[in-house]
């Protein structure tokens, strides 16, 4: 994959994440945003996976093995990281086409953005029509996910926040799926419930793992409530014409670049 970063920087003068490419980022450049009296990085985490079981579920760690990958997203991660200062930020991830790949980038970005420990990521699935990340990351979704907040909001949002395994990184499935999906992401309590869970923890970053931006103004809508929009191309099989088109559905302020996933 290789990221294009908004504002002066040149394309093509970005990160890489195909399977086996080569990538070399600076260590110890990340600002530390957490603070002890308002942070959830230390909290407990039962049931971490073992990084054989990680890998089983196409998810990077800290493993040698995976150096290349996980260095590529841990550049994306930085990029970001240099693009917001010291906020914490939401970001989305939306595909070109179908299966490009933004699913896949979400969750390893925000494994990347926890493998610094004064960092946690909350991974929130807005794709509801096809919801995967549970699936993917092996989550038992008993009490329900987003859409069951938004229609039913008085449990609260924690009860949908899940354990993924992976050490610092939470999940909110999806939920039941849904064909209009639109109309969830632009209501009041679609937004106040991502400036809750942005504002609560000074260290958390929040990732909109959003639906495929081709045949569907969801992606735009979930767009606004995002910081930044990273969209996923993939590699060999999106156009330039359709990167191009996908691309023009975002304001150019919150684009912070396309990554091109190489997918087996
Ligand atoms: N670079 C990669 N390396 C390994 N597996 C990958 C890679 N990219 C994608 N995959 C796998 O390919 C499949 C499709 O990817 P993914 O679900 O991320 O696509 P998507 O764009 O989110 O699709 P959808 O349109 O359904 O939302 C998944 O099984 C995912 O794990
Ligand atoms: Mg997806």
């Amino acid at each position: 994959m290789n990221a294009k970063n908004r504002g002066s920087t040149p394309p093509g003068n970005g990160a890489s994440v195909e399977n086996d490419a080569a990538l070399v980022v600076p260590a110890g450049a990340l600002p530390n945003q957490g603070s002890p009296s308002n942070s959830i990085a230390l909290m407990a985490e039962p049931g971490q996976l073992a990084p054989q079981q990680l890998g089983q579920r196409r998810l990077i760690h800290r493993d040698p093995s995976v150096r290349k990958q996980s260095d590529a997203f841990r550049e994306i991660r930085t990029r970001l990281l240099e693009l917001a200062g010291t906020q914490n930020f939401v970001t989305l991830l939306v595909s070109v086409s179908p299966r490009s790949g933004s699913s896949f980038v979400a969750r390893n970005l925000a494994a990347a953005f926890a493998f610094d420990e004064s960092k946690t990521s909350l991974l929130i699935d807005c794709n509801l029509r096809y919801p995967e990340q549970h699936k993917a990351l092996g989550v038992d979704a008993n009490q329900g996910g987003l859409i069951d907040f938004l229609e039913h909001p008085s449990p609260g949002i924690k009860p949908m926040i899940y354990h993924t395994g992976i050490p610092r990184v939470r999940l909110i499935p999806a939920g039941q799926a849904r064909e209009n999906s639109g109309e969830y992401f632009s209501s009041f309590r679609m937004r106040a419930v991502i400036d809750s869970l942005r504002c609560r923890y000074p260290d958390r970053y929040i990732f909109l793992d959003g639906p495929t931006i081709k045949g569907s103004p969801d992606a735009r809508i979930l767009s606004e409530l995002a910081d930044f929009v990273v969209v996923v191309a993939g590699y060999g099989r999106d156009t330039p014409k359709a990167i191009n088109q996908a691309v023009a559905h975002f304001d150019p302020e919150k684009l912070a670049g396309v990554v091109f996933n190489h997918a087996p």
